[in-house]
């Protein structure tokens, strides 16, 4: 359960919708080949700043399809995955089964990662009366995962304090702006301002077996500033800031997003006490 009720509302929805949306991914990519093909779902731009990552604990937030989380695991991280849907983390669960791999799935709200101080955790340099400090490697984050988050600052903020200082924090979004048009329309037409972080109201009733309730689903839009803004005010310093990748996607349908960015790319590394 998350304690906030939009959060609630789209973890609902997303554990109504995860079935089709893993059948969905699957017509995409094969996640049985991923542990021996870790490029299907990391680009190289991100490999670029991830380097080996053998042997390093990773947290994966809103981890979704999880295609990030074999990838990882597939190159020797240990690594540690959370959603809200704990359907979707059932369904990846059994997945990392049967590839063989150990997987940690937590099921947590990424505005609150307060489950993740276990006493089983690696403690923080801080120790017990230090501020609370998992130290993880690497967290990593995106693909479609800002959206459903109400408060960037805090998500931001949960994924820099669980790392250790030094860590690396990634985030690899849909880029801010491929999400400002009218979907099929061609020739483009805009439907969102840039500024306007909503939230925007969707129902998701179609995902119910009987689709007679009403389940409302909760979308926010964040700006590259918005994004950049959270990960130096969470306590990093900025690494990187790219944008890439200019073709249309088959999911976006006729919509002609292409000549704009597809991802936006941040790194940033959590301050130590010396920076
Ligand atoms: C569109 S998927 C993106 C994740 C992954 N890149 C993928 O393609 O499957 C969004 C995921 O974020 C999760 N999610 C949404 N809101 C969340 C929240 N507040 N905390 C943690 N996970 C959340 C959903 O359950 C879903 O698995």
């Amino acid at each position: 359960m998350s304690r906030h009720p939009m959060h609630e509302a789209n973890r609902r929805g997303w554990d109504a919708a995860s079935a089709g949306w893993q059948a969905e991914i699957d017509a995409r990519v094969d996640w049985r080949s991923i542990p021996d093909n870790i490029h299907l779902a990391l680009d190289d731009v991100e490999m670029k700043y991830l380097g080996d990552v053998s042997g390093r604990s990773v947290c994966v937030l809103g981890s979704g399809d999880n295609l990030v989380a074999f990838a990882l695991a597939g190159a020797g991280a240990r690594v540690t995955s959370v959603d809200i849907s704990q359907t979707q983390l059932n369904i990846a669960a059994e997945r990392a089964g049967e590839l063989g791999l150990e997987i940690r799935f937590l099921q947590a709200d990424v505005t609150d990662l307060g489950c993740l101080e276990s006493p089983d955790d690696p403690g923080g340099p801080g120790g017990p009366s230090g501020p609370p400090d998992v130290g993880f490697d690497i967290v990593y984050t995106g693909g479609h995962v800002a959206v459903w988050v109400s408060d960037l600052k805090r998500y931001y903020g949960e994924g820099i304090r669980i790392l250790r200082p030094g860590g690396l924090f990634m985030v690899n979004e849909y880029h801010p702006f491929r999400r400002l048009w009218k979907h099929d329309s061609v020739p483009l037409k805009q439907a969102f301002h840039y500024f306007d972080h909503g939230p925007f109201t969707y129902d998701r009733s179609e995902e119910l077996p009987d689709g007679t309730e009403p389940l409302p689903s909760y979308e926010f839009h964040w700006t590259v500033s918005d994004m950049t803004r959270a990960l130096l005010e969470g306590g990093c310093e900025l690494v990187a800031l790219e944008e890439y990748g200019d073709g249309n996607q088959d999911w976006e349908g006729g919509t002609p997003l292409e000549k704009m960015p597809a991802n936006l790319l941040l790194v940033g590394r959590k301050k130590t006490a010396e920076s």
